[in-house]
């Protein structure tokens, strides 16, 4: 009998709009790994479906990578695998693909390496890697999380909120946007009263969510000013999605992470028209309802016969 390690983990949308690299929500869509031991030393990916294509087989697959970092730290050798992965989440589309991934290699060295992290150290290393909570928080918990890394003492903090009883639409482009560049649109600094302006938008909202108040946490959300006017021009359908949604009532339209997915938050009887009519006049684009994941990051061995 040989284990297989079974991992369904949970896509994410970071920012709602004015989080910038705090808050995050875990969505309902996945990346599956179903990872078994080889008899060699080597590691062999099996990618499955359109949205894993172009991805490296060898070394420098980002959860090889990542997962040999891990077991070097806590001094423990990886056996050789085999590693089966099926995505729901399209790459460089601002839905943390990357985070899930990060996530999955987290799993696979503490699993195979026999280390026993807690879900604490796992988010405290998710985070050192990743520079942000946003999307690993909730990846690895489920639900609204908001935290913060402090780069100095390598810790990270989060918190939560009930999930606001909203639908969701995510209209995501054909096209990639890489977060690297995503992140270069932004400026390198802020003024003072900018950041007091912005810092009580983003409190506002969070005190709204809190209260249910999904038209001022709206309101608030499409008030950014940490992220959103500076990204806007590379995401050419943002400003028509968002008045579409407008014209549906909708709560709030922001980008979706480092973009280029839209996401729309709006009334649960208002949602199927609006979506309808997104596929309909945004057809280069895939407009879906995506629900909100509250369990996070699932894991369980299956037994398999050799
Ligand atoms: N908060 C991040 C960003 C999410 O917007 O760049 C993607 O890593």
């Amino acid at each position: 009998m040989k284990d297989v390690l079974h991992l369904k983990i949970p896509a994410s949308t970071a920012n709602l709009g004015v989080g910038f690299d705090s808050i995050g929500m875990a969505l309902n869509k996945f990346l599956f790994l179903d990872v078994t031991t080889n008899d060699t030393n080597e590691w062999q990916f099996h990618h499955i479906g359109p949205n894993l294509e172009g991805l490296p087989t060898d070394t420098t697959h980002y959860i090889y990578q990542i997962a040999q970092k891990v077991a070097k730290k806590f001094d423990v050798q990886l056996p050789g695998l085999n590693i089966e992965m099926r995505s729901e989440i399209p790459l460089a589309r601002g839905l943390g693909s990357s985070a899930s991934a990060l996530v999955g290699a987290l799993y696979i060295a503490n699993y195979f390496g026999d280390i026993e992290l807690s879900k604490y150290e796992l988010l405290q290393l998710a985070t050192e890697f990743e520079g942000h909570p946003d999307n690993v928080a909730p990846t690895i918990y489920g639900g609204l999380v908001l935290g913060y890394y402090n780069p100095e003492t390598n810790v990270t903090d989060v918190s939560y909120i009930d999930i606001p009883q909203v639908d969701c639409i995510l209209t995501i482009p054909s096209y990639e946007l890489k977060t690297e560049a995503s992140r270069e649109a932004l400026p390198s600094n802020f003024s003072h009263k900018k950041a007091v302006q912005y810092s009580a938008i983003s409190n506002t909202m969070i005190s709204a969510l809190i209260q249910h108040n999904y038209s001022l946490a709206g309101k608030m959300m499409e008030q950014d000013g940490f992220h959103e006017p500076y990204r806007q021009h590379l995401i050419p359908q943002f400003q028509q999605v968002k008045a579409m949604a407008k014209s549906f009532q909708a709560y709030a339209t922001v980008i979706s992470g480092a973009g280029p997915t839209i996401l729309t938050l709006i009334a649960p009887e208002k949602s199927g028209e609006l979506v309808r009519t997104l596929k309909r006049e945004f057809n280069d684009c895939s407009s879906e309802l995506v629900t909100i994941n509250v369990t996070g990051v699932k894991s369980k061995i299956l037994y398999q016969r050799d």
